[in-house]
C-alpha cells in the first residue's frame, strides 16, 4: 500500500512554531516515526509540505493511480481552500484529515473544515500521533475499500 501524506503551510516551522500549541518534534521528526509504523504496516509513503496551495492541488491530482490513500493536514488551508477540498472530491482517492492540535478547542474560524465532507475520516488533536494514527486508519480504509 502507498499513502501520500501532504503538510500544508507553515507545518516547516513544527519545533519553532507556537511549540505550547503544536509540540517541540520538527516535520523530520515527524517523518521519520512515520516511515517507522508505515515500515512496520508493510505501507509505503511519501511526505511532502508545501507553502503553496496550488502546489498541494497538484500533488492531490497527480496523486490518482499512484497512491491508494492520501493523509493530509492542509494547515490553514483546511479552513479557506475550495481548491484543495475539489481536488479531493475530483481525484476520488480515499483521503484522511489530520491535525495536531484539537482545532474545535481553538479559535472559532478553526472550527470549520472545508475538506472535511469529502474526506473518509479525521484524526485531530494527538499532537505527532494523529500522524502515526492516521497510517493506522490507512491500513484499515484500504482493507475495507479492497473488500467492497
Ligand atoms: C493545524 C491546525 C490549523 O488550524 C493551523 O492553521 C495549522 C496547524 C494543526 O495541525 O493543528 O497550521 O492544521
Amino acid at each position: 500500500m502507498k499513502i501520500l501524506f501532504l503538510n500544508g503551510p507553515n507545518l516547516n516551522l513544527l519545533g519553532q512554531r507556537e511549540p505550547e500549541v503544536y509540540g517541540r518534534e520538527t516535520l523530520a521528526d515527524i517523518e521519520a516515526a512515520v516511515r517507522e509504523r508505515a515500515r512496520q504496516l508493510k505501507s509505503r509513503i511519501d511526505f511532502r509540505q508545501s507553502n503553496v496551495e496550488g502546489e498541494l492541488v497538484d500533488w492531490i491530482q497527480q496523486a490518482k493511480g499512484k497512491f491508494d490513500l492520501i493523509v493530509i493536514n492542509a494547515a490553514a488551508y483546511t479552513h479557506t481552500s475550495i481548491a484543495l477540498r475539489d481536488a479531493i472530491a475530483a481525484v476520488g482517492v480515499p483521503t484522511i484529515e489530520i491535525h495536531l492540535s484539537n482545532v474545535h478547542a481553538r479559535e472559532k474560524f478553526r472550527h470549520k473544515s472545508l475538506i472535511a465532507p469529502v474526506c473518509c475520516g479525521q484524526i485531530i488533536g494527538f499532537g505527532q500521533k494523529s500522524y502515526i494514527l492516521a497510517v493506522e486508519a490507512s491500513v484499515h480504509v484500504n482493507e475495507i475499500n479492497k473488500s467492497k
